[in-house]
């Protein structure tokens, strides 16, 4: 028997077909997300009790934040046991019935994996302190220089990446808080109770990993001091460091590639050129976390400031990425995620056109190919929150900033420097998720952990039920994703590079004989103002498709109305 024509030629043969390629990924922060007991932290039963609204969304697959036990002096990125299930979230059981239930809704559940560093609770640490033979090279320990730590290296956090620690009598190093010790990668035995780790959690029937940090597990031998004037002083000694691929492609070789999974790493400071190696074809993941586009409204390389962005710049590292990734690897898309301020504060109008830029922001990661990330609550157009004072705040990075910049002979108060800290903190991404106008927004019964968004009464759950909202709009992207594949597979082109406010781009999808098989137009006007791009050259026949303003048909060429965004389809 031979092949019909038709399928011969199906632009996307079966084989390279993968199903986190076509997956929308959306992301829950426990912590935040919905509390059962009424304890004011959100909980594995909560999202359970939840799980509806996210498989409304039409999303495939949920990576869910640290849930494993642990102090949470960084929210669960603090590791005790990496074993169980933290007591305030739950019980184990609690977590296995919410695996069933989310398969039950044919989605499917990927684990944070944090194994650069522990909590300075982990078994492995306290071992380690007292000098215990087998666990005294689990962590990386240095006596200091003269008075001083063992060399310059930062803690992402700030201040020094290296505490002393009176029972060992040595430094230890920690590239984010004090109380997350670096783990010795080039321990044998590390990585073998890494490696054993991760495949127990997938012999429960997980499916997949997003790595935290990933890159930054190979620190240079002899620790040499970094350069004092960079970014993070360090970090060429141990951002992609230099047995980074061996211990990855180790991981790959003896747990991942045994599994049926998604991997994404998350990876500071990448380049496209190092994600290729990460993640191409023959890479040990599937693909990576850049951060070049959450830096564009930093004032220079700082990231405690506040800028100006623009268009073209964003619409570059789009290009860069989709280019560099097109023959080999694959993109992750996002805009938020738990470290991140509110996409709809820092690149769209919170006030003037939350609606229209938050939907907009959402078809920016909807229509190019790549696999989307969405965070709880973009999905509502959330914004960032109102941070009165430091005791608001409640992450340990910005906590440590405000404390910083106070006592820097620059600032005196709170105010001046709330523009800064108020719209950098993580806290505007972890304000609790806004299910409903009653008190609380309905994600807990007794006091929340930290302070509810005062615009819940305007921007939640029951509400985005109803009406055009920023949630039906998510819901109509994610369908219309599943139903043209080139949205998924399809090449990636600018067609306005140096517009000033909009952004116009193709997905093509050819057939192998180069015919065309699908393509769709995508223009989106990143600002508050009527924007114009003739397109009548490029575009004849075109079929629109979805627009988040209210129109039946229109052609590419007419003005867009402020955050206007429109895709369709081109005969
Ligand atoms: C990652 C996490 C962040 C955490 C840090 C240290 O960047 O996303 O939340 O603080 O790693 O684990």
């Amino acid at each position: 028997m031979t092949d019909t024509p038709q399928q011969t030629s199906h632009p996307v043969p079966p084989e390279e077909r993968t199903w986190w390629k076509e997956s929308v990924v959306y992301q829950i922060y426990p912590r935040s997300f919905a509390d059962s007991d009424g304890d004011g932290i959100g909980d594995i039963p909560g999202i359970i009790e939840r799980l509806d609204h996210v498989a409304d969304l039409g999303v495939d697959v949920i990576w869910l934040n640290p849930v494993y036990e642990s102090p949470q002096r960084d929210n669960g990125y603090d590791i005790s046991d990496y074993r169980s299930i933290h007591h305030e979230y739950g019980t184990m059981a609690d977590w296995e019935e919410l695996l069933a239930q989310v398969h039950d809704r044919d989605m499917r559940l990927v684990m944070d994996l944090v194994v650069n560093h522990t909590s300075v609770d982990h078994e492995w640490f306290q071992r380690s302190r007292r000098g215990d033979p087998e666990y005294e090279d689990y962590y990386i320990w240095r006596e200091g220089d003269g008075d001083g730590p063992p060399n310059n290296w930062e803690s992402f956090f700030g201040g020094s990446a290296w505490t002393y620690d009176e029972e060992r009598g040595e430094y230890y190093l920690h590239l984010y808080d004090e109380s997350q010790p670096d783990l010795n990668w080039r321990n044998p035995a590390v990585r073998r109770d890494i490696f054993d780790t991760m495949e127990w959690w997938l012999e429960k029937g997980i499916d997949g990993f997003r790595m935290d940090v990933i890159n930054l597990l190979s620190k240079a031998p002899g620790l040499p001091d970094g350069d004092p004037d960079s970014e993070w002083v360090g970090a060429e000694h141990f951002v992609d460091g230099p047995r980074i691929l061996d211990y990855l492609e180790a991981m790959d070789e003896q747990v991942l590639s045994n599994y049926d999974i998604l991997t994404v790493g998350e990876m500071p400071q990448l380049t496209v050129e190092r994600a290729r190696e990460y993640a191409g074809e023959d890479g040990p993941l599937d693909m990576a976390f850049h951060f070049q586009h959450t830096k564009l409204d930093y004032d220079g390389q700082k990231r405690w400031s506040v800028g100006d962005w623009d268009l073209p710049e964003l619409k570059e590292i789009a290009r860069r990425w989709h280019d560099g990734l097109d023959d080999e690897g694959w993109n992750a898309l996002y805009w938020e995620n738990h470290d991140q301020p509110r996409v709809v504060s820092r690149y769209g109008d919170p006030e003037a056109y939350r609606r229209e830029s938050a939907t907009l922001l959402g078809t920016y990661i909807l229509t190019r190919s790549g696999t989307p990330y969405v965070y709880q609550g973009q999905e509502l157009g959330m914004t960032n929150a109102q941070w009165e004072d430091r005791e608001s705040l409640a992450d340990v990075d910005a906590r440590r900033t405000a404390r910083e910049l106070l006592d820097s002979e620059q600032y005196d108060t709170f105010e001046e420097i709330a523009d800064i800290v108020g719209y950098r903190s993580r806290d505007n991404a972890r304000t609790p998720m806004q299910w409903d106008d009653s008190e609380h927004a309905g994600f807990t019964e007794g006091d929340p952990w930290l302070q509810v968004n005062t615009n819940y009464e305007q921007v939640n759950v029951a509400d985005a039920r109803e009406g055009d909202s920023v949630t039906k709009y998510y819901q109509s992207l994610i369908d219309l994703r599943n139903e043209y594949d080139a949205f998924v597979y399809g090449t990636y082109s600018d067609l306005h590079p140096h517009h000033e406010r909009l952004a116009a781009y193709t997905q093509t999808l050819e057939h192998p004989d180069g015919r065309v098989s699908e393509r769709m137009l995508s223009v989106l006007n990143f600002s508050d103002k009527t924007a114009t791009v003739d397109l009548s050259t490029t575009i004849e026949d075109a079929d629109l498709l979805l627009s988040n303003y209210d129109r039946d048909t229109i052609g590419p060429t007419r003005d867009h109305e402020p955050y206007e965004a429109r895709i369709y389809r081109l005969e």
